[in-house]
């Protein structure tokens, strides 16, 4: 295994869905070499990890992760943090990465004192292939450069907008029932579903691919430059304009960010 300057300790407390996934992204990602100390409850999966990646190593308590640990990571569930995390010792030198949703940066820090260098992490499921956003907020250079290669970093300054970001992907679930509604609507003229699903699924790939490599600059042409006039995708976009297929999308995520700012 490659040892470079970047190598650092990351310890995951919690080790549950959302950290296999980072874990697995880390450890199978290009140059890795970060050491990942991972707790061990759940310890089917974590000797599971632990096995199977010469950088992961299963502890034998919390507290061994946290010493070990240049990066603390927070794994756990929301009603889990204030049991896991009472009576641990952190270290002011220490950089407190937490996936906890819903609890920004300054609702951790009282959680993990003396450590004050504490970030909020979001990644999307598609982390699992390293694609896809992860917000870090506020951005700690350490957290930064740990998180390599594991997709598109947006880093926020201000810990109140993060809950923005995290009602404009609220529409992930809703793009697959797209997708499959497109996949279903071939397969009822009488192709075969698994041509449909791969015909779908390539456009789709194909429509991200052409978004992310168009230039910032460019982006408000792409709808036009995707059909012609009094074409099939003109006919098409021309409709959902009219019924206000697009307001409905953006009044959904906004009457979700809206409600909850009101609780
Ligand atoms: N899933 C996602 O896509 C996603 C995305 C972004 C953010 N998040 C956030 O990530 C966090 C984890 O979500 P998840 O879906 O990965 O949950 P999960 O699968 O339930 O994982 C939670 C893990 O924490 C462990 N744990 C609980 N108490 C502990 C303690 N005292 N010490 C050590 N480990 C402890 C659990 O172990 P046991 O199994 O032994 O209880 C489990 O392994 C949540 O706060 C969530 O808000 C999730």
């Amino acid at each position: 295994m490659g040892h470079d300057a970047r190598m650092a300790s990351i310890g995951f407390l919690g080790v549950g869905t959302i950290s296999e996934a980072m874990v697995r992204a880390m450890a199978e990602r290009e140059g890795a070499a970060d050491a990942l100390l991972l707790s061990p409850r759940s310890a089917e999966r974590s000797e599971r990890l632990a096995n199977e990646f010469a950088q992961c190593e299963r502890l034998d308590s919390n507290q061994a992760v946290i010493d070990s640990s240049d990066i603390v990571v927070l794994g756990m569930r929301p009603q889990q943090v204030d049991e896991a995390l009472s009576g641990l010792r952190f270290r002011d030198d220490q950089v407190i990465a937490s996936l906890i949703a819903g609890t920004p940066p300054s609702g951790i820090a009282p959680l993990v004192a003396p450590a004050t260098r504490i970030c909020q992490l979001i990644p999307l499921p598609a982390i699992s292939l390293r694609r896809g956003p992860l917000v870090i907020s506020p951005p700690l250079p350490e957290v930064i450069e740990a998180m390599e290669g594991l997709g598109e970093v947006v880093t926020l300054d201000d810990e109140s907008l993060i809950f923005t970001l995290s009602c404009a992907s609220a529409f992930m679930s809703t793009y697959y029932e797209m997708q499959n509604a497109l996949i279903d609507w071939i397969a009822a003229q009488g192709i075969d579903e698994a041509t449909a699903s791969r015909y779908i699924r390539a456009e789709l790939d194909g429509l991200a691919a052409v978004g992310w490599a168009t230039p910032d600059s460019d982006r408000a042409g792409l709808p036009l430059e995707h059909q012609t006039k009094g074409g099939l995708n003109e006919r098409v976009r021309a409709r959902l304009l009219e019924t206000g297929w697009f307001d409905d999308l953006v009044g959904a995520i906004d009457d979700v960010y809206r409600t909850a700012r009101l609780r």
